[in-house]
């Protein structure tokens, strides 16, 4: 298979070509998300949330990152490995921001980095892309501030802070980042942003006027009943079939029915 590069993508979006990405944390399901042919696996900091049952991206540290980023890259032929610095890593200064994306890359052998925000951490991204690093942005609700906003409900629906996201996009773009999130704005908006840049806006909750996807996989998995926004669409029902199959290997254990002649020596 050739490689996905962040040039790719770039190319991608020139050829009107969309560009698919999910996330993943473990060898096991990366796996099947680079054979499946997923261009981008986003090791997300949700791992906080579907991983490790917080309630927020906030308590993930970056030790953790690297832990679900190196296991990720194991199961990797093809898909571009894009890996979420947690909050708290790159916020203070550039330099410690620098030193947090250099940790991801060379203890997990992920391909790039991804931070929230735009004007606010303009210089730590200067600094990453620097070294040598490739950077995607990501714009609109940045769950790493949910404390800010006080909600999870859809963001720039207000003029400024619409223009403000314009801004920032543009700055992404001029800075060097090779793509950019949108997550939970308006299609409208979302579109009027890819249409703006010549690189890849990848949204989630941000319509079809896009150049790409991108959802947690647990979610499009239907892994969780509890977790349905309107912009998730559900591509299996694993929460049922994973139930019904313990339920049925309880049930064999319980009776005796499990192992039979054939399943033992
Ligand atoms: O952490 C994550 O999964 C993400 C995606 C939802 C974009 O940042
Ligand atoms: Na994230």
């Amino acid at each position: 298979y050739k490689r996905i590069t962040v040039k790719s993508l770039v190319d991608m979006k020139a050829n009107k070509e969309r560009i698919s990405m999910l996330t993943s944390y473990d060898f096991t399901m990366a796996k099947i998300v680079d054979k499946a042919g997923i261009d981008v696996i986003l090791v997300g900091d949700s791992a906080s949330n579907v991983m490790a049952g917080h309630e927020t991206t906030l308590p993930i540290t970056l030790d953790h990152m690297i832990y679900h980023a190196t296991n990720v890259v194991r199961a990797i032929n093809r898909s571009l490995v894009v890996v979420d610095l947690p909050f708290g890593s790159y916020q203070s200064d550039p330099k410690e921001a620098l030193r947090s994306a250099i940790r991801i890359m060379k203890e997990s052998g992920a391909h790039a980095v991804k931070l929230e925000g735009g004007s606010e951490i303009k210089d730590s991204i200067k600094r990453i892309l620097k070294a040598g690093i490739p950077v995607m942005g990501h714009l609109g609700l940045t769950p790493q501030s949910i404390y800010k906003f006080g909600t999870y409900t859809v963001r720039a629906k207000e003029e400024a802070e619409a223009e403000k996201l314009k801004e920032d996009a543009l700055l992404l773009e001029r800075l060097g980042c090779f793509a950019l999130v949108l997550e939970k704005v308006p299609a409208k908006l979302a579109e009027e942003v890819a249409k703006s840049i010549s690189i890849p806006v990848i949204g989630i909750g941000a319509g079809n006027g896009v150049d790409g996807q991108v959802l947690v996989i647990h979610d499009m998995l239907g892994m969780d009943h509890e977790f349905s926004p309107r912009f998730l669409r559900r591509y299996a029902d694993l929460n049922t079939i994973m139930t019904k199959a313990i339920q049925d290997y309880n049930k064999d254990v319980k009776s005796g029915d499990f192992p039979n002649e054939n399943e033992q020596y």
